[in-house]
């Protein structure tokens, strides 16, 4: 049954491409300041864009996984 999951893979991926590529509104830089320079992760991420932490993501937020497919830093360091 590998076959399988592979396929279920591949629709999911597909599926979440169609998402990200239907998203047109741009999104915002990841600012590069005292609270962006220290752990950069995706995983990280969430610690403070969640709600009851420092930066809650508004409820009309596109998706709350893969920040740096549509993130990307202001800075490179
Ligand atoms: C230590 C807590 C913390 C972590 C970890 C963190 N952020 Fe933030 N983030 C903030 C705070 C606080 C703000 C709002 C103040 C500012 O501009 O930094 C912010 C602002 C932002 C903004 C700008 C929003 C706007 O309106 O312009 C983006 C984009 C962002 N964060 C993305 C990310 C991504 C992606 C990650 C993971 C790589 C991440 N943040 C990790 C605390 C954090
Ligand atoms: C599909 C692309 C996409 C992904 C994935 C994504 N974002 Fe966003 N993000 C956006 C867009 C577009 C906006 C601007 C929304 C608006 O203008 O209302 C935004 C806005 C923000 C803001 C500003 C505040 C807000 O809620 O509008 C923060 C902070 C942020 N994103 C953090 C993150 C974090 C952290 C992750 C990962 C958990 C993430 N984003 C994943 C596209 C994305």
């Amino acid at each position: 049954m590998k076959i399988r999951g592979a396929l279920v893979l591949a629709v999911l991926t597909a599926a979440m491409m169609v998402v990200f590529a239907l998203e047109d509104r741009a999104a915002p830089l990841i600012p590069h300041d005292i609270f962006h320079t220290i752990v950069i992760t995706n995983a990280a991420c969430t610690t403070c864009h969640t709600p009851g932490k420092q930066a809650p993501l508004k409820a009309s937020h596109p998706t709350k996984e893969e920040c740096m497919f549509c993130h990307k830093a202001k800075h490179s360091r």
